[in-house]
């Protein structure tokens, strides 16, 4: 039985819609032995498909097509820490739990590059399942066949604290919200503040992440969708936050906080207590440098 290690990601960081994204310490684990039938586990109080809607068993199942090996089963135990329908990556996470579980079982047949690819190919954009398998931040073009990516180390002590809602958003629901067309000026209003945010971030310039994580192309239509949202913004920032973006597709919402702001999820917590949003959760989390790995 192999057991793997899977980082959340959060996708976008605000303006670098469908481009960029980074992995947190935040993990799903996946082990898997190759078996006579499918059988699924789920290790937590998760309810997850055991059967073959599973997407850590079709995701697997597509590799060992593609390599032309026949699979009679699985057996495939999942840990799944990271909640679904938030926007922290969850269904990349099965993904390329699936895809590098089936590539190791198989003798690594695929590079990383492939499985890069494939897993793009499935999730339909590259800024979850990149950082899920690469770690750090990614910076990824899919050009519909191959994808173009660079992986970043972030060797920071700022903090990412995700506030969860105590409900989902799917991504599907998300993406119809946006509109099919923008202006020039829009255009040019997110991708100058996506490269400002990469650049910031890796050279320790976080004063500007405010600036950079502002965007025209999906928050404005998906912070409508999430009750609270705006309210949950102006804390961070009274609470002296860097920035606030919506993770994903939401409905997470993600501060950038200094190392120093030690009381900021403290706080956050006691806010949305007094807001009655005792159900939404505060999650204190760093960068992951690794992606995905054996553990
Ligand atoms: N870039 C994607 C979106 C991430 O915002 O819809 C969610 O999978």
């Amino acid at each position: 039985m192999i057991k793997i290690q899977i980082p959340a990601t959060s996708a976008n960081l605000g303006a670098g819609f469908d481009a960029l994204g980074l992995a947190l310490n935040f993990y799903n684990y996946v082990e898997m032995e190759e078996n006579d039938t499918l059988e699924i586990l789920s290790a937590d109080d998760t309810t997850i498909p055991t059967d073959e809607n599973n997407l850590v068993y079709t995701s697997a199942k597509t590799l060992y097509d593609i390599c032309g090996k026949s699979l009679k089963g699985l057996k495939i135990i999942q840990e799944n820490n990271i909640p679904m329908t938030r926007g922290l990556g969850s269904s990349s996470a099965c993904i390329v739990g699936g895809l590098v579980g089936a590539n190791i079982l198989m003798g690594n047949p695929l590079s990383l590059d492939d499985i890069v690819n494939l897993s793009a190919e499935i999730e339909g954009h590259p800024d979850n399942t990149a950082p899920a398998l690469l770690g750090g931040i990614v910076t990824a073009v899919f050009d519909g066949q191959a994808v173009h990516w660079v992986k970043q180390e972030v060797h920071t002590a700022l903090k990412f604290v995700v506030i969860i809602p105590n409900f989902e958003l799917s991504t599907e629901k998300a993406r119809s919200s946006l509109p099919k067309e923008v202006s020039h000026r829009d255009a040019v209003y997110n991708l100058s503040r996506a490269s400002l945010f990469s650049a910031s971030l890796l050279t320790g310039k976080y004063e500007n992440l405010r600036t950079a994580v502002d965007d025209k192309l999906h928050q404005p239509y998906r912070l409508p969708l999430i009750p609270h949202a705006d309210e949950v913004f102006k804390i961070a920032y009274t609470l002296g936050a860097y920035a606030m973006y919506v993770s994903g597709a939401g409905p997470s919402l993600m501060a950038i906080v200094d190392e120093e702001n030690n009381f900021f999820a403290g706080k956050m917590r006691f806010a949305l207590d007094q807001r009655n949003l005792k159900l939404w959760q505060v999650k204190e989390l760093s960068i992951d440098n690794h992606g995905t790995i054996l553990v």
